[in-house]
């Protein structure tokens, strides 16, 4: 049944491509996003690829509870997704109160508006992140939970937290997603990955590399207990993930309380593998070098997405050939992401 969806972050790199999914399934779509990590030049995008635009764009931080009580007031919000979030490991070790603030803060001015307005499912983005040094793959949603960094850290509170809200507020429904390693863009190459300065994520600086904007990729290490040697991962088409959202919508009534699904493909692949893919895919060579391992990386982290497959008849459909080539498109199409020229500094006056 069609439904008014709050989607925080909706500007975003997953959120973008959920807004399509949604607005292509009959469902209105409000969007707050602060778009400090996004464009909105990605939700005219959205509107290009749907056919037509989402309801409303709060341009907001999801902190602010007066922001939050206007865009409920606004709108008869059915079901809240919430994306909003930091989510650079590297910048969280630096600044973790910055993390705390936005992560688990965001999300309990949000639960809170939301309960304060009736308003009471909500899907949550959670991470891979918070199994940390995995010791035996495929990881199960019981697998046993060890956050090693503070971006980890503000996704595992988070869960903590909903999963105690759930048992003491009668009604209040979540799913929490653990996403794996999102990555591609969608095939039309209007939306993408388009993170600001250095990319911390493999994908976006594979794409930039061969567009020509960085010379080298280092790879992170080739002595890990893996096939051989580089770090494992399961990468995810963002369509995959963006489809698992609508799939969360459709089921969210199934039962009560809290409820973690991982979103993975089950398929691991090495960094070798996906310098291989991408070469292949995109024809151009990515010069790469062994450096030392980056501080608090693990060696494996695959999916076993059995429970979600189960309970929602949800599994990823696109393999990493499909991710490369699209995210290959986005970077082709868009080389400067979003902005329509580089940032130049301003001349001096
Ligand atoms: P993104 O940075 O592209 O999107 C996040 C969006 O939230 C951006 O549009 C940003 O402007 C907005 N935002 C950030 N802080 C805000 C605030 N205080 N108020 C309002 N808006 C704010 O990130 P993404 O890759 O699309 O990730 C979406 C969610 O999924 C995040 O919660 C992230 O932690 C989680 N996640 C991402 C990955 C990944 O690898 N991309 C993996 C697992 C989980
Ligand atoms: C993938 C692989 C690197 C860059 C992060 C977050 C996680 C989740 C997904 C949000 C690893 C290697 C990378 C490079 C490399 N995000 N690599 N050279 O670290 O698995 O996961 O994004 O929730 O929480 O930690 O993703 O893309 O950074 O790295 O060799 O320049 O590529 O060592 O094996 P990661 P990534």
């Amino acid at each position: 049944m069609p439904q008014t969806v709050l989607v925080t972050g909706g500007a975003g790199f997953i959120g973008s491509h959920t807004c399509v999914e949604l607005l292509r399934s009959g469902h209105e779509v409000v969007v707050l996003d602060d778009h400090s990590n996004s464009s909105p030049e990605a939700l005219e995008r959205v509107a290009k690829i749907a056919g037509r635009p989402v309801a409303a764009t709060h341009i907001a931080d999801v902190r602010d509870r007066r922001a939050l009580d206007a865009v409920f007031m606004s709108h008869p919000i059915d079901a809240v997704i919430h994306f909003a979030a930091k989510k650079a490991v590297g910048e969280s070790v630096r600044i973790p109160l910055a993390y705390y603030d936005v992560n688990v803060g965001g999300t309990t001015a949000l639960v809170s508006a939301m309960h304060d307005h009736g308003v009471h499912r909500l899907v949550f983005s959670s991470s891979c992140s918070v199994y940390g040094d995995a010791t035996t793959v495929p990881l199960t949603e019981d697998s046993p939970t060890a956050p090693t960094n503070p971006y980890a850290t503000t996704k595992w509170t988070c869960e903590q937290v909903l999963a105690d809200l759930c048992r003491h507020v009668p009604g209040l429904r979540v799913l929490a997603l653990r996403y794996f390693n999102p990555a591609g863009a969608h095939p039309t190459g209007l939306l993408g990955e388009d993170p600001r300065g250095v990319p911390n994520n493999i994908m976006p600086f594979l794409t930039q590399i061969a567009v020509g904007r960085r010379d080298e990729l280092s790879v992170f290490g080739d002595d890990y207990p893996t096939p051989d040697g580089t770090g494992v991962r399961d990468y995810i088409h963002v369509v995959d993930v963006a489809e698992g959202h609508r799939a969360a919508l459709d089921h969210i009534d199934d039962a009560p309380g809290m409820r973690v699904f991982n979103l993975g493909t089950g398929h691991g692949a090495s960094v070798l593998e996906l310098v291989r893919t991408f070469e292949r895919v995109s024809g151009r060579p990515i010069p790469h070098r062994v450096t030392e391992r980056r501080p608090g990386d693990v060696a494996e982290l695959v999916a076993d997405p059995a429970k979600v497959t189960a309970a929602w008849g949800w599994s990823a459909r696109r393999d990493l050939t499909a991710m490369c080539r699209d995210a290959w498109n986005f970077q082709q199409q868009n080389p400067h992401g979003y902005a329509p020229v580089p940032n130049t500094p301003s001349p001096l006056p």
